[in-house]
């Protein structure tokens, strides 16, 4: 089996594992920081025609705005069962859920105005790819909007974070150590901007346009 079709499916089992728990799991710091950080991104969306990558159990769902429409996707039936809930409960009917690998998408080149992805390049397994499908399927001068954690930016902490990248994966299907700045700029994004959000920029928002 080819290594990045295994690294997907590891990536699915573990989402599909801690999905039942996800939530809990990520309660404090969705309290503290993550969803102010959504309101705030979401607010900036005006799409018309927007994609979400790796909605997860849909915690951005409630800040979608009511006029746009909006596809989300991800690869875990586990965490899009979890969303299809959030769905129902929040009744937006301008919302289309998929289960889809964002490695591989099955959309048509030019398809979005906008793409969000919140914490979530750091489990694609292979970011670039992911990345490079997002710009494919965005139209020219349509922006990619992220919110990521990656590896720090203070280097005795950005080894460490090297160290424990590999067992964390294992465990739980997320690198922490990715360079996603560069990632973006890899797939042909032109970064727009950049702002850190948190000490030694672990999380970043990320704004980048498809050139053209
Ligand atoms: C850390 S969770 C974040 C979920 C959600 N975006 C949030 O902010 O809570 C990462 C999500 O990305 C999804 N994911 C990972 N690789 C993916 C891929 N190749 N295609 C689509 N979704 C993917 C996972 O299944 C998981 O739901």
């Amino acid at each position: 089996m080819n290594r990045n079709v295994k690294q997907t499916q590891h990536t699915r089992n573990r989402y599909n594992t801690t999905s039942i728990i996800y939530n809990l799991m990520e309660w404090p710091v969705e309290q503290l920081w993550y969803k102010n950080w959504r309101h705030t991104l979401w607010q900036q969306v005006h799409g018309p025609k927007v994609l979400e990558i790796g909605v997860g159990t849909g915690k951005n769902i409630s800040y979608y705005p009511d006029h746009i429409g909006i596809t989300g996707i991800d690869l875990s039936s586990g965490m899009l069962e979890r969303a299809k809930k959030v769905l129902a409960k929040e009744k937006k009917n301008r919302v289309t859920l998929r289960e889809m690998d964002a490695q591989q998408m099955g959309f048509p080149d030019n398809t979005f105005d906008d793409v969000v992805a919140t914490f979530v390049f750091c489990s694609v397994p292979d970011p670039i790819l992911g990345l490079s499908e997002a710009l494919r399927v965005t139209k020219p001068g349509g922006r990619l909007r992220l919110l990521e954690h990656m590896r720090a930016d203070w280097s005795a902490l950005a080894s460490l974070m090297d160290r424990l990248d590999a067992p964390i994966h294992y465990l739980l299907g997320v690198h922490i150590a990715r360079q996603t700045i560069a990632n973006v700029k890899k797939a042909g994004w032109d970064l727009e901007s950049v702002q850190k959000l948190s000490r030694g920029g672990i999380v970043k928002k990320i704004i980048a346009v498809k050139p053209g």
